[in-house]
């Protein structure tokens, strides 16, 4: 199979590394794709602006791009009309890709009570951001390709340190009042794309990409903090409260025969503490 993913960064590389292992080609679209590893064949195009003609022989395609800036202009040039470019360039290049992929996020659901939330729970974002996503979302589905929209959860993993950095240098805080916060380990979304796309099982349009444990941020904090042998964070304000405070469930994920390698925040941080992975540029 030959795969083109749109915006190569640190979870397209990786994908692109586990898919290349598999047997499968890929192709890494990014501005400056000098800094893809040579297993990836680069292909340098500015989603924003404009692209080069697409490889007709595409079988699947991802897209995992990330603007530069959060905002709604920025959101708006890279994912809206950078996934119609895409789209756009496959009609004209003849390719008949059996799957488009966007990887999406869980900023599309406005949930802020904590409740639980699943692929059918309305999507009413609160952000201007967000409704580009949702906005990206449906021009996806309503394209020309069989379509699919992973909305993840917040990624962490090799060389995505804010959180313990905060809590070793005694920045971190337990939030008051406590806010759910759901998060997906870097491999195990790329691991979760790869299966995505080389299942057999026919796909829906909609997966979340979280792993087992919505938990209070507060928890995640208290045991970091143990596992890096420095005071437990005090009780104070809520400083992330972007994500909202939702509680999201895997459950159709995990009906595809997906399995997680890091299944809670315990695993996973335990690997990030170890240093195993590095980050792609
Ligand atoms: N980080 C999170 O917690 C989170 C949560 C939910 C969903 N996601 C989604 O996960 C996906 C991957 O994120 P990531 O962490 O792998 O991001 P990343 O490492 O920052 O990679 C993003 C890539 O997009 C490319 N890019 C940006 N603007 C571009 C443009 N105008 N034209 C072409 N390529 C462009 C960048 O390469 P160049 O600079 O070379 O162009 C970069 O390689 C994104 O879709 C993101 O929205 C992330």
């Amino acid at each position: 199979m030959k795969v083109l993913i749109a915006g190569c960064g640190d979870l397209g590389t990786e994908t692109a590394l586990r898919l290349q292992r598999a047997g499968h080609q890929v192709v890494g679209l990014r501005r400056d794709p000098s800094v893809l590893p040579p297993q990836v064949t680069g292909l340098a195009g500015d989603l924003g602006a404009s692209l080069p003609p697409l490889p007709a022989d595409v079988d699947a395609v991802v897209f995992a791009a990330a603007p530069d800036e959060r905002s709604a202009d920025a959101y708006r040039r890279v994912y809206a009309d950078g996934l119609t470019r895409v789209l756009d360039g496959l009609v004209d290049a003849g390719a008949t890709p059996r799957r488009v992929l966007f990887v999406s996020s869980t900023a599309v659901y406005g949930v802020t009570d904590g409740g639980w939330v699943d692929e059918t729970t309305p999507t009413e974002p609160a952000s201007d951001t967000g409704r580009v996503l949702v906005e990206t979302e449906r021009r996806l589905l309503t394209g020309p390709f069989p379509g699919t929209t992973f909305r993840l959860a917040g990624i962490y993993g090799p060389g995505r340190t804010r959180l313990v950095d905060q809590v070793r240098e005694g920045r971190a805080s337990v939030p008051e009042p406590p806010v759910h916060a759901n998060r997906i380990h870097r491999d195990d979304a790329a691991a979760a794309i790869v299966h995505l796309l080389t299942g057999t099982a026919p796909l829906g349009e909609v997966y979340l990409g979280v792993d087992h444990a919505p938990v209070d941020r507060g928890e995640v904090v208290r045991w970091l903090a143990e596992r890096l042998g420095v005071p437990a964070p005090e009780p104070g304000p809520d400083r992330r409260s972007r994500g909202g405070d939702k509680r999201c469930r895997n459950d159709r994920l995990l009906g595809t025969g997906f399995a997680f390698t890091y299944p809670t925040y315990r695993e996973g941080y335990a690997a990030v503490l170890a240093g195993q992975g590095t980050r792609h540029p």
